[in-house]
């Protein structure tokens, strides 16, 4: 069965990225977000980056129209019934996905691969929560979706070669260039990243060097087009946390250990860009 309808579900800065290249690149798409705002916001982006690709040349109206055409919300997570593909972009947390592997599970079509964009959360447990795990698959896209060119597949322990082929096969239909990685906390990307990110907040924390001073260092020092504070607010701060919980967790390995400061900002609400606050202010 080739895949033609996809759900991605949860609108934020990855979802509605993921719809977005999806609806680009051919493929029926339907956007959940479990809070209409957050859908609101995310299809509204999704205007508005095309809008801009048009003013640049990059597409012309008709394309544009054309793929929003084949972009549609979707509040009810039910609707997955109408797709050969689910991809989960929701909050990185571990009881939250696995309930809703279990409502993907008890609604996609048999046919259906459900994949999880997640950073760092185990394949093969959130596998475990469905009756398909041999369909269940990592496909972690990098942020800004539109922009990034890689994808890491993660094969759970049962995910089967039909179902890595098949999504091999879409990261190429969307212009990702594909690796394949283990099934291991924080897969390649997050574990090479993610302790560059926290060394960069103990660096601060310690006072060696200013949140700017340390951004310069590693954008003029190192070439970086952003530097590490700056990128932590990109990400989301909530979001560093966690996945630095899942490499301490998943290694028992103090090199690991989230920066307090890190904590001290999520547990205040700043969140980095996306909340208005983070290591810098936004608005
Ligand atoms: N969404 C979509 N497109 C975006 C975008 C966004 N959020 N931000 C920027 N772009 C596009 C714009 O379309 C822009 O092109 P136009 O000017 O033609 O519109 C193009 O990117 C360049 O943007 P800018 O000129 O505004 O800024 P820039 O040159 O600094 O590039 C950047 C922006 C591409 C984000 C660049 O700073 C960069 O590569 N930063 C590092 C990103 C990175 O490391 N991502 C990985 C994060 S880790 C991850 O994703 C894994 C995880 O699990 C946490
Ligand atoms: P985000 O906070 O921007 O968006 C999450 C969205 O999910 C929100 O709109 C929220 O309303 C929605 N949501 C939460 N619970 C839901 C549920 N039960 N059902 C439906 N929707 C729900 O987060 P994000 O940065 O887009 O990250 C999403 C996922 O992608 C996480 O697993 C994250 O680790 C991963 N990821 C993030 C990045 C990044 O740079 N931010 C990069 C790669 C992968």
């Amino acid at each position: 069965m080739t895949i033609q309808k996809v759900m991605v579900i949860g609108a934020g800065q990855m979802g509605a990225g993921i719809a977005q290249v999806c609806a680009q690149s051919g493929y029926d798409v339907l956007l959940h977000d479990a809070n209409q705002q957050g859908l609101d916001k995310g299809m509204e982006g999704i205007r508005k980056r095309l809008t801009r690709a048009v003013e640049k040349s990059r597409i012309n109206e008709h394309e544009k129209q054309d793929t929003l055409d084949r972009l549609k919300p979707a509040i009810e997570i039910q609707d997955v019934s109408q797709c050969d593909m689910a991809i989960e972009a929701i909050v990185e947390n571990m009881d939250v996905k696995a309930n809703v592997f279990r409502e993907l599970d008890a609604n996609a079509p048999a046919h259906a691969i459900l994949a999880t964009n997640t950073s760092s959360l185990p394949i093969t447990e959130i596998a475990a929560t469905t009756n398909r795990p041999d369909q269940v698959i990592g496909m972690h896209f990098m942020n800004p979706v539109p922009v990034m060119k890689l994808v890491e597949i993660i094969r759970g322990l049962q995910t089967s070669d039909a179902t890595y082929k098949k999504v091999e096969e879409m990261a190429t239909a969307l212009s990702k260039t594909s690796v394949e990685v283990d099934d291991a906390p924080g897969f390649a990307a997050n574990r090479i990243l993610m302790p560059m990110i926290n060394e960069a907040i103990f660096a601060v924390h310690e006072g060696v060097a200013s949140v700017e001073d340390v951004d310069t260092v590693m954008k003029l020092g190192m070439n970086h087009p952003m530097g590490p504070l700056t990128l932590a607010d990109f990400i989301g701060l909530d979001t560093c946390l966690y996945i630095m919980e899942v490499l301490h967790d998943g290694y028992k390995d103090s090199k690991y250990r989230p920066c307090p400061l890190l904590r001290k900002y999520v547990n205040a609400g700043w969140l980095g860009k996306k909340s208005g606050r983070g290591f810098y202010q936004y608005e």
